[in-house]
């Protein structure tokens, strides 16, 4: 973590909680982080629910002038029309969306997404004023066959390739991490963040490589978030599981007060 990015902790629900679970989980999530006096202006908390929840969470942030930021979990390529079952990136946006998940491993598996997919979808969040954040990640066969982190800097250079300089986050996600309860190492996680602000920095120059968040994700606890927040290059977290448990989660948000 660096002084000068915010960072950010994302809780990524995947299919999890309807709209009427989402009003209250949210609702007990921002009073638990109220109650902690937790300063969103040190660290960003964002709740990365399913679609049919965005309205209801929308209602609730603005209504209660709550600090939380949301986002959605995949976008369509396209802006409007002909795509039955896609959601565009405007009508994220016009629910008040900051940030929306794309190419997360989920995706690229059981969606057959590609690199070009991805790469489209993030100029897409980028034309309608969504923060994109950019999951890249091996499987435990990649890394043993091409080491830690060239297929992860590969996904991303392709998502970015021929895209001007704009606002990005970025989410490593060892694929073997997602969901193991095996957590990469913080030295683990921290060379292969490095090595993706190296290829931001070649790609898009040394501004964007200092100024964009690279997040962590996979199996992360209230537990070791701390030793992967003390990494130079890793500035928050994309929690699964964990981002389910109101306690568990608002901890991990909190983690600047753990015991070091
Ligand atoms: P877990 O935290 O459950 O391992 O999931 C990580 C993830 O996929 C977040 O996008």
């Amino acid at each position: 973590m660096a002084v000068d990015r915010r960072p950010l902790i994302a809780g990524n629900w995947k299919m999890n909680l309807d709209h009427l679970q989402a009003i209250a989980f949210t609702q007990k999530l921002a009073w638990t982080l109220r109650d902690a006096r937790h300063d969103y202006a040190t660290t960003e908390v964002a709740v990365i629910p399913p679609f049919t929840d965005l309205r209801s969470i929308q209602n609730l942030v603005e209504g209660d002038k709550f600090d939380l930021v949301y986002g959605g979990q995949d976008l369509s390529a396209h802006d409007a029309g002909a795509y039955t079952g896609e959601i565009s990136g405007a009508f994220l946006r016009a629910l008040g969306s900051t940030y929306v998940i794309i190419g997360h491993s989920e995706r690229r598996q059981y969606h057959a997404e590609t690199d070009d997919v991805v790469r489209a979808k993030v100029a897409t969040a980028i034309r309608n004023d969504l923060t994109p954040i950019v999951c890249v990640g091996e499987t435990e066969a990649d890394l043993a066959q091409f080491g830690p982190s060239s297929l992860p800097v590969a996904q991303l250079r392709a998502a970015i390739d021929g895209l001007s300089p704009a606002e990005i986050v970025v989410a490593y996600e060892p694929v073997w991490a997602i969901g193991t309860g095996k957590a990469a190492t913080e030295d683990q996680a921290q060379q292969v963040c490095a090595a993706l602000r190296s290829a931001l920095t070649e790609t898009w120059g040394l501004d964007s490589g200092d100024a964009t968040r690279i997040l962590y994700g996979g199996s992360v606890t209230s537990s070791n978030i701390s030793a992967l927040m003390r990494q130079p290059d890793v500035d928050g977290a994309l929690v699964g599981g964990a981002s389910l448990d109101v306690i568990e989660f608002s901890s991990i948000c909190r983690f600047l007060k753990h015991a070091v």
